[in-house]
């Protein structure tokens, strides 16, 4: 301390000047330094903090040079004006110094912020990932643009069903043996997944009467056992057309033609007798193979033929659970499985590679 205030003014200044080019050297060096090399933006951001600081330290209100300023009053007359100019030129010499370190450092920033900001025209672009329908929204697309052409509306309805809907209003009272192969998962009581889309028969004539041509492609449910042809989830598509003078060749006409449309022209379809409860009479139809064309191969299972779904004529019970009158009106419906037809068509050993969703498998169809 003593040594300190003992000191000659002049020489203080003197320490204060060479205390400042000591720590300043480092900066000097840096700058000199990061101008050529690359240095991330975050240390060059820093070194210029620590630049404020120093500025702060040599030049600021608390610096060794401000205590010298104070000191020139206190200076004799004869020795005073030298006194300033000793501290003043220290003074200009640390801020020109502190100056000229800084607006470098604010070039080199800059210059680095603009690279960073800056972007490159001639990278390639990153390309949107594009998805892909999936395999089944495919082939339901096929089959609404179909029956579209035939004049059949869309219909969509809901996947959580009451048992009138499910079952009553298609004619399958309560303890029909018809209840169990559709066993399905029930939610809150009076309700449950709907285990055919044979309900939005009953929905579209309640909206729309008669006479009505709709399809209906859907999500329904049953509690099986998942394995490579069952799924306890599945897709099937549910047509009606109801109007005066309906018959059955009006369902076989209609389904051929559809199959036709779907594989080909030279599609044969062929009706087998059957049971439903909705339906009387009923059939389940089936059509000539679309890979062998009936000679017999390994999709057909050597039979040329492939079992597709179900239909028949609207049973009066039906039409009358929604208001329809059956003496005026009549109908046919049918129903068939998308997935299985898709599993077919595709190629697929385990139809359960549809509900899994992955990107490789569905990837490969479009
Ligand atoms: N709903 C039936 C099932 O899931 C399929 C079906 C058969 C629908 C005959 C119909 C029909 O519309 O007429 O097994």
């Amino acid at each position: 301390m003593e040594g300190h205030n003992a000191q000659d003014p002049t020489e203080q200044v003197e320490s204060a000047r060479k205390a400042f080019e000591q720590e300043f050297g480092r900066f000097a060096r840096f700058i000199e330094a990061s101008a050529e090399l690359r240095l991330p933006l975050s240390e060059a951001d820093s070194e210029q903090r620590s630049l404020k600081e120093l500025r702060t330290r040599h030049l600021g209100k608390k610096s060794a040079l401000a205590a010298s300023k104070k000191l020139i009053g206190r200076v004799g007359p004869d020795a005073r004006a030298a006194f300033g100019q000793v501290v003043q030129s220290a003074e200009a010499e640390i801020a020109s110094a502190l100056d000229q370190a800084e607006q470098t450092l604010g070039g080199i920033l800059q210059t680095l912020r603009n690279e960073r900001e800056s972007i490159d025209v001639t990278l390639p672009g990153r390309r949107p990932r594009l998805g892909h329908r999936h395999p089944i929204t495919l082939l339901r697309e096929r089959i609404e643009d179909i029956f579209v052409a035939l004049g059949y509306a869309i219909e969509d309805d809901r996947e959580i069903e009451t048992d009138f809907y499910n079952f009553d209003a298609l004619n399958i009272p309560q303890n029909h043996p018809a209840r169990a192969p559709q066993d399905t998962f029930y939610t809150t009581d009076g309700f449950a997944l709907r285990s055919q889309t044979s309900t939005v028969q009953i929905h579209a004539m309640q909206r729309r009467g008669a006479p009505v041509r709709m399809i209906a492609p859907g999500r329904v449910f049953r509690r099986d056992t998942p394995d490579p042809t069952h799924n306890p989830m599945f897709f099937q598509v549910e047509g009606l057309c109801v109007d005066e003078g309906i018959t059955m060749a009006h369902l076989k006409g209609t389904v051929a033609e559809f199959l036709r449309r779907m594989f080909g022209p030279s599609t044969v379809t062929r009706f087998r007798p059957s049971y439903f409860p909705f339906t009387e009479p009923s059939a389940e139809f089936d059509f000539s193979c679309f890979k062998c064309g009936g000679q017999g191969c390994r999709i057909c299972k050597n039979s040329g033929w492939i079992e597709l779904g179900g239909s028949g004529m609207v049973h009066p019970n039906v039409l009358r659970a929604v208001g329809i009158d059956p003496q005026r009106f009549s109908g046919f419906a049918f129903g068939l499985g998308i997935d299985r037809m898709c599993a077919l068509m595709y190629g697929l050993d385990d139809i359960r590679l549809l509900f899994e969703n992955d990107v490789r498998f569905l990837e490969q169809f479009e």
